[in-house]
């Protein structure tokens, strides 16, 4: 897969709740490809503390216009200096790394389940859906309404349905509380998530349950983020996997989670 490691200029920088970050990039060359569920690494060159690359998934690309987004949970030193950014700076990007989420023909309809920083492949995810004529339904929760984010977004692409846990939007509870798994609704032959671990293992519980195939991606700890340092592996049946590499999109049926 070719890749791209360049400098790019930031076409729009805005934080629309407290915490959270939607940057726009210019690519200065043709992109290549990018899957659902491809990450990049930026390079927060302003953050000396910072001085590894941070992966974040790809929120969505623009080939046409050579644009790139990227939606940023504030967490740490990283991320909160990548807020102080301005429109017209450059950060150097490197991408499209890792695998992406399977998507085919062959599912009628499928469930995304997303909290926090997982929602951030789900653009992607939809827009590749859709072409393969793959009905959407997304799941998607956070801790009160401001934490629920391009809901608008991914309208184009499916129903959304929302669970808060204060209950200021949607369903009160986590997604796994959700009537949906509840209901005689429930008849998805596939899940794809990405969020918290314990979200994802929750739901991962669910599809096993109901025999449905499941897809996760992992948001390990990276260093490298080319498969060098070996600080990325999660363990699978079939031995370590570098997250980066043979990931982030795993199989549940694969890891060791049940
Ligand atoms: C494949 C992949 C895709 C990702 N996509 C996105 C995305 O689209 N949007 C987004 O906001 N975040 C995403 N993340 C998580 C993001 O990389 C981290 O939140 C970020 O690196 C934190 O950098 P920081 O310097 O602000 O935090 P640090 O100061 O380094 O750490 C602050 C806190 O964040 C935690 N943290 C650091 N790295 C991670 C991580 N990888 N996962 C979970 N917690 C972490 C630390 O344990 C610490 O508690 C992704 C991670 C991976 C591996
Ligand atoms: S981050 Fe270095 S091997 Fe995955």
């Amino acid at each position: 897969m070719t890749k791209i490691i360049a400098d790019h200029e930031i076409v729009d920088i805005r934080i629309p709740a407290n915490g959270h970050l939607f940057i726009v990039l210019k690519s200065p060359v043709d992109m290549p490809t990018v899957f659902p569920g491809n990450f990049a690494e930026l390079h927060i060159a302003k953050s000396p503390e910072a001085f590894l690359r941070r992966p974040f998934g790809i929120l969505d690309v623009d080939y046409d216009k050579r644009l790139i987004s990227f939606y940023v949970k504030i967490v740490g030193k990283g991320t909160r200096e990548l807020a102080n950014y301005k429109q017209g700076e450059q950060l150097n990007v490197i991408y499209p790394l890792g695998n992406s989420f399977t998507v085919s023909e062959r599912n009628k309809e499928v469930l995304i389940v997303g909290g926090g920083s997982g929602i951030a492949t789900f653009i992607l995810l939809g827009k590749s859906l859709k072409q393969n004529n793959v009905k959407a339904t997304y799941l998607i929760g956070g801790r009160a309404k401001e934490d629920i984010l391009l809901t608008n977004e991914l309208k184009k692409f499916g129903q959304v349905l929302i669970t808060t846990e204060d209950g200021s939007l949607g369903e009160k509870g986590f997604v796994t509380d959700h009537s949906i798994f509840k209901s005689g609704s429930f008849c998805f032959d596939k899940i794809y998530t990405c969020g918290p671990e314990p979200m994802m293992k929750a739901v991962g519980e669910i599809a096993h349950k109901h025999q449905i195939d499941c897809e996760v991606s992992l948001e390990n700890m990276m260093a490298c983020g080319f498969g060098v340092c070996l600080c990325c592996v999660t363990e699978t049946k079939e031995g370590n996997q570098r997250v980066c590499m043979e990931g982030p999109v795993f199989n549940t049926g694969t890891l060791q989670w049940f």
